[in-house]
């Protein structure tokens, strides 16, 4: 039985498809219901629904073989897992956002709010720029317009919400997108398996354009 992590949302359900249509369909994942844990035995697959960025904990741990996880998960948390594939879906960027008004003159300390603690300290790091980090857990946007901070690192994907709440892109950071990840020991004792559905995935993605949006 191949054991797989999907994040629940839209791109879990996208990579879904991508899955069934390399061989590991399960149909009872698409039933409206609230179930998180689906089986097909005659694939000899299994699925859960796990939070986007609890995925990488169970494939780490062995509770699942496989998983699909954004690669901006990938570098805040750097888990020991193997990446297998980039799915070319889910395509977005790590970037720094601020108020239009927002002009850094270098002299003091920035203030920085994010979820990527770790990807916004090497990035600040690596340019040489001293700030103090205000860890957040979600809708960072906020916090540069009640002045908890004076810019945010945070994943942007149409920009809409940055437009909306009146914030401009500044520096983009990295180019994101979903990642086909295993355990370590899965990818050994199961290897066949693991191999068989990388390959597969591999053929549609080259195939069908589509998937990849
Ligand atoms: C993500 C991200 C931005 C938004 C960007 O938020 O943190 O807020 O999506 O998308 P856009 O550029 O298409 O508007 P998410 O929905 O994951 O919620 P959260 O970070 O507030 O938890």
């Amino acid at each position: 039985m191949l054991t797989i992590a999907l994040p629940k949302g839209r791109l879990g359900e996208k990579a879904y498809d991508v899955l069934a249509k390399a061989g590991f369909d399960c149909p009872s994942v698409k039933e409206p219901n609230r179930k998180l844990i689906f089986e097909n035995e005659e694939k000899q697959v299994r699925y859960f629904w796990v939070k986007p960025s609890d995925v990488h904990i169970y494939v780490e741990k062995g509770a699942a073989d496989i998983g699909v996880v954004g690669k901006d998960i990938l570098l805040e948390y750097e888990p020991e897992v193997y990446e297998l594939l980039d799915l070319a879906m889910g395509k977005c960027r790590m970037a720094v956002a601020a108020p239009g008004e927002f002009y850094d003159d270098g002299m003091k300390t920035l203030r920085v709010a994010t979820k990527f603690v770790n990807i916004a300290s090497s990035y600040y790091a690596g340019l040489g720029r001293e700030i103090d980090i205000i860890k957040l857990n979600g809708s960072i946007e906020i916090a540069p317009i009640v002045g908890l901070s004076d810019v945010i690192v945070d994943i942007v994907e149409t920009g809409r919400t940055l437009k909306e709440n009146g914030l401009k892109l500044r520096e983009e950071i990295l180019p994101i997108s979903a990642r086909l990840i295993a355990n370590k020991a899965s990818f050994k004792f199961k290897n066949n398996q693991i191999e068989h559905l990388k390959e597969n995935i591999k053929l549609n993605l080259n195939d069908d354009d589509t998937l990849r949006r």
